[in-house]
């Protein structure tokens, strides 16, 4: 099964791959994980996306184009008869993108099952994103209200205690990554509702009705519109 997970910044993308990837046994693929870790290491590459990334704009399209046709390749991200896939979490973000995917799935005789919208409000969006603190280690997302570690200060799936908030996350920069989601994001909607895989689930719902959802949509039982 290979799904994508589309929505604006602090949808919930990341913490419903994260369950997928455990219910499922599918392999989450998040750009936004794979730059931040460049940007750690201090890479040629987290060099040149840091300040574009903490602006809140779009890294360029062909920088993540090349970086996610060599995960999708990886054996990992292959299914193996009928099980594993991989969920794309912020990923395609432009019609560039989009067409970039289907043309590297094409070549490889794979294709897109669903992709999955999660709808939520800029308000909502505001309060989730200001409360957000992450893990540096696993990208495993928390909310200081909302989603608390089992034990304060430690992750919940890797154990670290490396627990930030994002750059990202300032005030300064939402405004530039609502923008972004309206004005280059949304557009690709249309792409994959004209090929009738695209899905939507309520956002705005607790985590665990989101995630029941999405397994209704996996199985199949919800309609495209
Ligand atoms: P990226 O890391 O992809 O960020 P994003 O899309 O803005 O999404 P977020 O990770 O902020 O949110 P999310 O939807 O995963 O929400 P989460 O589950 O954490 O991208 C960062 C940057 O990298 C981009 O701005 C860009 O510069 C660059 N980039 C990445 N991909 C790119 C691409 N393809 N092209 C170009 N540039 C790219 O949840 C948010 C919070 O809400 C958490 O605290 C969580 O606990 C809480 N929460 C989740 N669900 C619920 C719920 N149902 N109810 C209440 N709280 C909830």
């Amino acid at each position: 099964m290979n799904l994508i997970l589309l929505g604006p910044p602090g949808a919930g993308k990341g913490t419903q791959a994260k369950r997928l990837e455990q219910s499922h046994g599918l392999v989450q693929l998040a750009t936004g994980d794979m730059l931040r870790a460049a940007v750690a290491s201090g890479s040629d590459l987290g060099k040149r996306v840091k300040a574009i990334m903490d602006s809140g704009a779009l890294v360029s399209d062909d920088i993540i184009i090349e970086m996610i046709g060599a995960r999708i390749a990886e054996p990992d991200a292959r299914p193996s008869g009928s099980k594993g896939g991989f969920i794309l979490d912020g990923f395609p973000r432009t019609v560039p993108q989009a067409e970039a995917l289907d043309l590297m799935l094409g070549t490889q005789g794979r294709k897109l099952d669903y992709v999955i919208l999660m709808e939520v409000d800029e308000p909502a969006l505001i309060d989730r994103l200001s409360g957000r603190f992450t893990c540096r280690n696993c990208g495993a997302s928390y909310h200081e209200r909302y989603q608390r570690p089992k034990l304060e200060g430690v992750c919940d799936l890797c154990g670290s205690t490396d627990l930030v908030h994002r750059a990202d996350d300032r005030p300064e920069a939402l405004g530039t990554r609502f923008a972004a989601y309206r004005n280059q994001t949304a557009p690709i909607l249309p792409y994959y509702r004209d090929r009738g895989i695209l899905r939507r689930v309520d956002g705005m719902a607790p985590m665990d009705e989101v995630t029941r959802q999405i397994e209704a949509v996996l199985a199949g039982n919800a309609v495209a519109r």
